[in-house]
Order: structure tokens, then C-alpha cells, then sequence
């Protein structure tokens, strides 16, 4: 039953009882994470969650690959330490960075967004473009990606450096995001693209500024959505799905609390109990 799954080697490491009632890990740099959060709580709402936002280093998008890689391995060190049965880098520009490193060095099994969200993608269209962080665009993960699946699309990838400090001031309906979201599109537009992917788990937050913006013929990509069928899906290949009703979502940052608090308000339709994790002490076990 569990044969086809690439985690089948880490089943052996879940030492707990009954590790389908484990909590999911997910995180990213802030509020971005909370479009997959809102997928899970959709499409698996049995399961816990625990979920990280490295508020007091964000944005992620301008850092170097090692800064990032360091990041995700202190924030899967500490998941694994509350013992997440699996963990979603609800966050691209780790995923561009990181995944394939940190994979080998985890046992927990781990999703990452781009592979999920460059599958939607090429179903849909055939001139894609991607706005995203400058690093993760600067990865060029999503279009090798997506020329892997098919190469005789097109793909065009932009870098938005502004969008995701302007999500975190809540400034989304501010005349100046659409401003800046004119500009970002504006190349994309030229291409003529058919479809154009969020490269980042903030800008599902930007959907009715882009929307206003597109012509309607061009189709939005929400990894999310995708990552969290993989999610289900890799679940059940593990036999990890949980029967049992969901532990409340523990919310958890680097930064000041109440200020996830009230950002992730206005996401959530409650205001969520916010704890502030440090990594100073948190010994990244793995590596010695
Ligand atoms: N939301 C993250 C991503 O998907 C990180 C954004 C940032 O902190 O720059 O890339």
C-alpha cells in the first residue's frame, strides 16, 4: 500500500504511537504560508498543523542561498522537534534554494511548492509566466521545471522584490501595490501569457489587484492548491492521514507575535494565539 511513495524509507524514523494523529509542519518567512495553511484546513481538514513564520528574517527573497538554507534547516530542525509527521515549505524561495539540500539531511518527509505548482502550470497553458521573489526567479527553479514537463512551452519569470513588504504591511489595496504590480506585469503582458503562476505563497494574497490587471483569458496558478493535493496524496501513500478530529493550529514565529497576530487576523477570520520560537538554542543535529 505504501510502495509507491518516495518517504518510504523515513516511515521507520516516526517513533510515535500513532503518528497519523502527528501534526503537519508548514513555514515560511510570514503571512505567505497562510495561502497553503487555508488549502490544508480545504482539502484536509482532519489534520493539526503547526506552523512557522520567520517574521524576524523576512523577506526571504533577497537573501543568498546560504542564508536560506540555514534558515530551513533551523526551522525543520525545531518542526522535527514537535515531532510533525510531515512538512510543506509553504514558502518558494526555500524550495528553489533549499529542498534538495535539506532533504537529504531530514528524515521527515518534505514537500516543496515549485514541482506541484510547475504540473498546474503546463496543464493549463502554453506561454507561462511566473512572478516571484528575486531569488526564487533568479533560480530559474520554476522555469527548469516546467521545460522538464514539457519543453515546448514558454516561460517568462519575473522578480517582485516589492510585493511581499507590502503584504506584510497590509498594504494590498493600497493604489500603490497596483502601481507596482503594473510594472511587474507589464513584460509578462508583452509575452502575451495564457497563464501566470504565484511563485509565492504571498501573492495569492495580491489576486484581486492582479486580476484587475490581466486580461480574463490569462489563468492565475496557485501552487498551493497543488501542494496540498501532493500533500493528501503522499499521506495516503504512508498511511499517515488522521480519522481523528484536528488539534487547534499552533501558530509559531521569530518575530513579534502580536503583529502575526493581527496580520494573520485579517487571513484567518479569527485572530490566531501566537507563540515566539528563538533558534539560538536550538542545536542543528543533523549536521554533527
Ligand atoms: N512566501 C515566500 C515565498 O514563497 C517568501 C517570501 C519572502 O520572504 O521574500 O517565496
Amino acid at each position: 500500500m505504501y510502495s509507491s511513495s518516495i518517504f518510504e524509507e523515513n516511515l521507520d524514523d516516526f517513533s510515535n504511537q500513532e503518528p497519523q494523529r502527528a501534526p503537519i509542519g508548514i513555514f515560511d518567512s510570514g503571512v505567505g504560508g497562510l495561502t497553503v495553511l487555508r488549502q490544508l484546513y480545504r482539502q484536509l481538514p482532519n489534520e493539526s498543523i503547526v506552523y512557522f513564520g520567520d517574521t524576524a528574517r523576512l523577506p526571504y527573497g533577497i537573501r543568498s542561498q546560504a542564508e536560506i538554507l540555514q534558515f530551513t534547516r533551523e526551522i525543520l530542525t525545531w518542526l522535527q522537534q514537535q515531532q510533525v509527521k510531515m512538512v510543506i515549505m509553504a514558502c518558494n524561495t526555500s524550495s528553489a534554494l533549499a529542498l534538495e539540500t535539506v532533504r537529504q539531511e531530514f528524515t521527515v518527509p518534505i514537500l516543496g511548492v515549485i514541482l506541484p505548482g510547475a504540473r498546474a502550470a503546463v496543464q493549463l497553458g502554453k506561454r507561462i509566466g511566473v512572478i516571484a521573489t528575486p531569488a526564487t526567479a533568479k533560480s530559474n527553479a520554476y522555469k527548469h521545471a516546467i521545460l522538464e514537463i514539457n519543453p515546448n512551452v514558454q516561460v517568462w519569470q519575473v522578480g517582485c522584490p516589492e510585493f511581499v513588504p507590502l503584504i506584510e504591511q497590509n498594504r494590498i489595496h493600497d493604489p500603490y501595490t497596483s502601481e507596482v504590480a503594473r510594472g511587474y506585469l507589464e513584460p509578462l503582458l508583452e509575452q502575451e501569457i495564457d497563464t501566470l503562476v504565484h511563485g509565492c505563497t504571498h501573492y495569492p494574497l495580491l489576486t484581486p489587484v492582479l486580476r484587475s490587471l490581466l486580461p480574463s483569458q490569462v489563468q492565475l496558478v496557485d501552487p498551493a492548491v497543488h501542494v496540498v493535493a501532493a500533500c493528501a496524496q503522499e499521506l495516503d501513500l504512508l498511511g499517515l492521514r488522521n480519522m481523528h478530529p484536528p488539534l487547534p493550529t499552533r501558530f509559531a514565529v521569530s518575530g513579534c507575535p502580536q503583529q502575526f497576530s493581527q496580520s494573520g487576523v485579517h487571513w484567518l477570520g479569527h485572530t490566531p494565539l501566537v507563540e515566539q520560537v528563538s533558534f539560538t538554542d536550538i542545536a542543528i543535529s543533523q549536521l554533527h
